[in-house]
């Protein structure tokens, strides 16, 4: 099928979804135009901020890709103190986006549980105005999802990382602690739970096909996902995944995968959020700028404390500088306009998809 018959539908088949990630370069200029004009029609041109805390790299955990896995020794492993995460909450409501992503590495003991409900109300307590929380923090109970939501997150990422799960099984740890079932299930947990829920997978990862990438698609249509963030694999040395470097696309290649699957997404499902990862930057330094051309509508500057930027590298060549924070308001702000995108200032910025389906009910 010819791009144009391609790009005149807005439902696509496996096949279809094939045929546009596997598409030339000219046809790729007009699949991300279309991802561009389909977002201006259905969610605007303005760009929601979300203020990135990382607030642990500590984790249970042991995904075969990841540099904060629990057996990196290489790495010293932090906690930000409550004062320093009420500073980031002051900056992102100093610089009117009142909105904060918290995330860190997998733990449920039950320390940590109760220190992120605290630290929950504490924001609340400590902003005037309402502020969204997203929380990023892997795989809980029902219980602890709901404990976390009444103390104050409304929103919450857990990337299923692929949809696939023989590759699933070939990125991770074959062990209870990392199990696809348990995955996709934390995800139906939250959306029941109310939370606007977003997932995302790794483009590029060795052994993942186009066919991979089409079931991701498909898997986000599936259970009406609310946002999406999805990025390049960017390898890390100190991975076991490192050892497969020389299968992997080139950087460019990554790069334009993942802005094909930003632009097909924003044309199968017009109205959720899909962020423009911070991993496009790292392969990229106009990664995330190519994102919202294609049709992206989410960026999070980073507001770690620069001491302990170093210590929150999953992959290699994330972008660390200190810059981020204190160019929110200027470099960022360039960096948007630049695309002809404007910036949702003082907007929490929900999913307009979620917004939807709640009208509805
Ligand atoms: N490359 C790209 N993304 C990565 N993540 C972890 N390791 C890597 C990597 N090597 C992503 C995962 C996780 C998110 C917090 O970071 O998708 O969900
Ligand atoms: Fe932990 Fe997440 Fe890294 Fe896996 S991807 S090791 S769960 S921080």
């Amino acid at each position: 099928m010819k791009i144009d018959q391609l790009l005149s539908q807005s439902d696509f088949s496996h096949a279809d979804l094939v045929n546009l990630l596997a598409c030339n370069d000219a046809d790729m200029l007009l699949l991300l135009e279309k991802g561009k004009k389909i977002k201006q029609e259905y969610v605007s041109n303005k760009v929601f901020l979300r203020g990135l805390v990382e607030l642990s790299n500590t984790c249970v955990k042991n995904c075969l890709y990841c540099g904060i896995r629990c057996e990196n020794t290489k790495i010293q492993r932090y906690f930000l103190n409550d004062d320093e995460v009420l500073e980031a909450v002051r900056f992102a409501l100093d610089h009117n986006f009142p909105s904060l992503v918290l995330q860190s590495g997998e733990r449920t003991d039950t320390a940590f549980v109760n220190r992120i409900t605290l630290l929950l109300e504490k924001i609340r307590k400590y902003s005037n105005t309402p502020i969204g929380i997203t929380l990023s923090m892997g795989e809980q109970s029902e219980e602890v999802y709901r404990r976390w939501f009444d103390a104050g997150a409304n929103r919450y990422l857990l990337r299923i990382e692929a949809t696939n799960p023989n590759l699933y099984k070939k990125i991770h740890p074959t062990d209870t602690l990392h199990d696809y079932q348990k995955r996709i299930n934390s995800l139906y947990l939250l959306k029941k739970l109310g939370y606007q829920t977003g997932t995302g997978v790794m483009i590029g990862l060795p052994f993942q096909t186009l066919d991979d990438l089409a079931q991701d698609l498909l898997f986000f249509k599936k259970i009406d996902i609310d946002m999406v963030g999805m990025g390049p694999y960017v390898e890390h040395p100190d991975t076991p995944l490192f050892q497969h470097q020389a299968q992997l696309l080139s950087k460019e290649d990554r790069m334009n995968l993942s802005l094909k699957m930003i632009a097909i997404l924003r044309i199968m499902m017009k109205d959720i959020n899909i962020a423009a990862a911070t991993a496009l930057q790292s392969l990229d330094d106009l990664g995330r700028e190519k994102a919202l051309n294609a049709g992206a509508n989410v960026i999070m500057p980073n507001l770690t404390p620069e001491k302990y930027r170093e210590g929150y590298k999953l992959y290699e060549n994330k972008p660390s500088t200190h810059e981020e924070a204190h160019d929110t308001t200027t470099a960022l702000e360039n960096r948007i306009l630049s695309t002809g995108d404007t910036i949702a200032y003082g907007e929490q910025g929900d999913s307009k998809h979620f917004i939807e389906k709640k009208k509805i009910l």
